[in-house]
């Protein structure tokens, strides 16, 4: 089973030390959330693992990290300042803003199920603001219909640099609303650095920003957050088959990752959804709502997998002309072209960009590894059945008696044997039924028991989180038993 929804994760998240509301003690702060023990390592291990396939496991991929803040050119000719917003509207009764066509899609749903039943394609077939205009969306906040014309709200977060006044128009900045672009500003220093030959890619992972209209649902839309993103440079013509075998392996890596594939699917962009940069884009959805009663309903966005064409490469090159000459982008110093050796031929590479969140991947790992259990005194437990390589705790170490000395000195001298290699924790703090509970409760694959018998026969009871099975193991061979089962 994965989680009912994703209030049950936040309660989880709370109560277990995962995240917390941001801000709490002066009444928080909209949408935003800080990271507990348990969640700091849950993302640093998804990065990790992310970093360890994309990068590590690959032949052909290099590594970045580039400024959060760049020169405001970079989002001038990625076309963000022009075109990177969303649709607002302003309720004219309560001045609530909402994000349009979101309102539109959420209480339209009703007459939409309905009218699907005959016509399945009608969503495409209603003119976007057709509700709106028919008086048939009403204020969340206030309930009037009253709605100012809709108008683009840029989502960039815009600070100055330097000690300049705040209206000064030259030293404005923004926070980067993506990180590909700090990897397209710097193809050509990574592509002679590394002496790369196409195809080749760029991986990078850090903190997005954007200051999105209407954020919600837990850490699914947040206006800051952290993706992983990676530039694959590909010669044109050779795009197509590139981006349809990115798409498979980032679906496997979710499943490798344990999320089951029944709340995995992938979504075909239609043209009238594309970034202005794309030729294609397909997204793969997980059940982030699954209490919805309509399927189509319960999807939504984990990560987007682009074929975003030599647009970036070409937009930042110096060299384009227009129909009279005149250079495109006059700003740029560097052409980011690319020199085909072998063909002696110059052209912009195409990109292939698989593009995921680590905030949204963390909540959909905490969703699908969610489960329940009765135990036989017929109470609920909750295991959290995390993949190994995923879970905060590996393993951790728990005294059956906290006040005999030994046991206590013998429990503690053998997390501290284990941690050089695996994160583990000691427990005395309840009874041995609690203390599993607990474990099984933030996903730690092993517990260990030290009893009376240990201090005896130098072994202790090794007990698996999914199945509450129990093995006996001498101390001496644990940590290689521990390693081993993990890596399964
Ligand atoms: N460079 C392409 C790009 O940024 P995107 O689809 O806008 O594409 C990629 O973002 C991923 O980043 C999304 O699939 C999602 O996982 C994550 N993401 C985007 N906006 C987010 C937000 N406001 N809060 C949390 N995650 C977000």
């Amino acid at each position: 089973m994965a989680s009912p929804n994703i209030e049950t994760i936040v309660s989880l998240a709370k109560r277990r030390g995962f995240v917390f509301p941001s801000s709490e003690i002066y009444g928080g702060l909209g949408s935003a959330w800080d990271y507990g023990p348990l969640g700091v390592e849950l993302c640093n291990n998804v990065k990790q693992a992310w970093w360890r396939w994309m990068v590590y496991e690959r032949d052909d991929i290099e590594g970045l990290d580039s400024s959060i803040i760049l020169n405001r050119m970079v989002w001038k000719y990625s076309g963000h300042e022009d075109t990177f917003s969303d649709p607002l509207r302003e309720c004219r009764e309560c001045n609530s803003r909402f994000r349009a066509d979101k309102l539109e899609d959420e209480q339209s749903e009703a007459s939409a199920a309905e009218q699907r039943k005959t016509e399945p394609n009608f969503r495409a077939l209603v003119p976007r603001g057709a509700w709106f205009s028919a008086g048939k969306i009403k204020c969340p906040n206030c309930g009037k219909v009253n709605w100012t014309d809709e108008k683009p709200f840029n989502l960039m977060f815009q600070t100055h640099v330097g000690a300049t006044a705040e209206d000064d128009e030259s030293s404005l900045v923004y926070l980067r609303p993506e990180t590909a672009q700090g990897i397209f500003i710097n193809f050509a220093n990574v592509l002679t650095t590394s002496r790369r030959k196409l195809p080749f890619g760029v991986a990078q992972i850090g903190k997005s920003f954007r200051n999105e209209v209407t954020p919600g649902n837990f850490i699914f839309r947040t206006r800051e957050f952290e993706q992983m993103e990676m530039e694959y440079f590909v010669k044109p013509g050779e795009d197509e088959q590139a981006h349809q075998e990115w798409i498979d392996a980032c679906h496997n890596w979710f499943t490798s990752l344990g999320i089951s594939a029944s709340n995995l699917r992938l979504y075909e962009q239609p043209k009238e959804e594309l970034a202005h940069y794309a030729k294609r884009t397909v997204d793969i959805q997980y059940r982030f709502f699954p209490e919805r009663d309509e399927d189509e309903r319960q999807w939504d966005e984990l990560m987007g997998i682009a074929n975003r064409t030599d647009f970036d490469l070409r937009t930042h090159s110096k060299k384009p002309e227009d129909a009279e000459g005149k250079r495109l982008n006059p700003d740029s110093t560097e052409d980011l072209s690319y020199f085909d050796e072998a063909n002696k031929e110059r052209f912009y590479p195409y990109v292939i960009e698989p593009a995921a969140g680590v905030n949204r991947s963390v909540l959909a790992i905490l969703m699908d590894a969610y489960s329940e259990k009765t135990n036989n005194k017929g109470e609920t437990r909750v295991i959290l059945k995390l993949h190994p390589s995923l879970a905060p705790i590996k393993v951790a170490i728990l005294p059956l008696a906290k006040n005999k000395s030994e046991i206590v000195a013998l429990a503690k001298s053998i997390k501290r044997s284990l941690q050089p290699s695996l994160r583990a924790v000691y427990d005395d703090t309840g009874g041995i039924g609690k203390l599993y509970a607990r474990q099984d409760e933030i996903g730690t694959p092993f517990c260990v028991t030290v009893d009376h018998q240990s201090l005896e026969d130098e072994a202790v009871t090794v007990r698996d989180r999914d199945t509450w099975e129990q093995e006996r193991v001498k101390v001496s061979d644990l940590q290689e038993h521990l390693l081993n089962r993990l890596k399964t």
